[in-house]
């Protein structure tokens, strides 16, 4: 890969997910700058969409104090490069996950989320064989509807359980709510997401009255994060996906980053005028209803017709996509990507 560092667009052999890389800085100083100096809380990256180390790193670099990770097999891929502070945001089950966690306790300062005793008795007895204390956060239901304890009074009482345990610490709590993701009315939005991290902050108020303390309140993702920063308790976000600026972050979720992420694909067959047929999943393509409305801005009419030109019946174009944990999911693709082609197609004759 590092030999096509500086090479034409053109040599690149396609499918192939493409950086921007001075875009992806820009965002990543942006998130950065609005958790970390503007909301003065900490910044847990969520890694499901990079999955690569080195793009974690440059979110370390840019004062990310630890990150969030959707599974056990992505914190051990993060602990394997030297990552130190890993927060799993699910719960981690069955024996056999629950030792390679302990074990990964061992290399590297690993969370996990919890909702239910009987796990964490699980996790408190696997750990008593070794010398590590896993540390624990309460997943707690603020209203998405995924995972998690109720607040109040059910967070308490696990709370309470899992701090009479001697192999395990609680150390905070968790929640993402994102449930208000799509809200479009930015009042509104802010008001929801304000009530519902009120319900996070209200059960760790409770729990710490009971005399047990928690260090972490972690919350929100990309969709949120300008507001969910601020909120009053939190002590770090999570949001991550948001560094590529994904068209549907912005579109759907009222981000403010810039696209910073392609995939370039060649054209393997254009059967008739409305319909393409791409090297990178053209079925999820085509059954996918909205659409790129940034590839210009990264190929731009002449690049696009020059690639044309060289490839002859190729066109490379890129579509906005995220990567998440266990499939490929088109984030953005728009109109334009269509029209374009059939200017290109009656402009340059390249299908003929
Ligand atoms: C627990 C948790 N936190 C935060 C997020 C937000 O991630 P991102 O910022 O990549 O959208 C997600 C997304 O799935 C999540 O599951």
């Amino acid at each position: 890969m590092k030999n096509l560092v500086g090479q034409p667009i053109e040599l690149i052999d396609t499918p192939v997910p493409l950086i921007h890389l001075d875009a992806l800085e820009r965002n990543i100083a942006k998130m950065s700058k609005t958790i970390i100096n503007e909301a003065r809380v900490g910044w847990r990256p969520h890694t499901k969409s990079m999955k690569n180390p080195d793009l974690v790193q440059l979110c370390l670099d840019a004062g990310a104090h630890g990150i969030t990770c959707a599974k056990l097999g992505e914190a051990e891929v993060m602990a394997a490069a030297g990552i130190k502070d890993i927060l799993v945001a699910n719960e981690v089950v069955g024996a056999t996950k629950i030792s390679r966690l302990v074990k990964l306790c061992e290399k590297a300062d690993v969370k996990v989320c919890v909702d239910s005793i009987d796990n964490v008795r699980q996790i408190d007895r696997a750990a008593a064989a070794t010398g590590v204390r896993p540390r624990v956060l309460i997943e707690v239901d603020v209203g998405m509807g995924r995972a998690g304890v109720k607040p109040g009074q059910p967070a308490v009482a696990l709370a309470n359980e899992i701090s009479g345990l001697s192999n395990i610490e609680l150390a905070g709590l968790q929640t993402w709510e994102s449930h208000t993701l799509t809200i479009v009315d930015q009042s509104e939005k802010k008001r929801q997401i304000l009530a519902a991290l009120s319900l996070l902050t209200e059960s760790a108020d409770q729990i710490r009255q009971a005399g047990i303390s928690l260090d972490i309140i972690s919350c929100g993702g990309t969709g949120t994060y300008w507001i969910s920063a601020f909120a009053p308790g939190i002590t770090e976000v999570e949001a991550g996906g948001g560094i590529y600026g994904c068209g549907r972050y912005r579109r759907d979720f009222g981000v403010d980053l810039e696209p910073a992420l392609t995939i370039l694909t060649t054209v393997t067959s254009r059967p008739d005028a409305n319909r393409i047929i791409c090297d990178f999943l053209a079925v999820e393509w085509l059954s996918h209803s909205s659409l790129p409305q940034n590839m210009v801005r990264f190929f731009s009419p002449k690049t696009i017709r020059h690639l044309a030109q060289v490839n002859r019946l190729n066109l490379c174009r890129g579509i906005q996509m995220q990567l998440s944990s266990c499939m490929i999911i088109f984030m953005a693709l728009e109109l334009d990507a269509w029209r374009l082609c059939g200017q290109l197609s009656e402009e340059e004759s390249y299908n003929n």
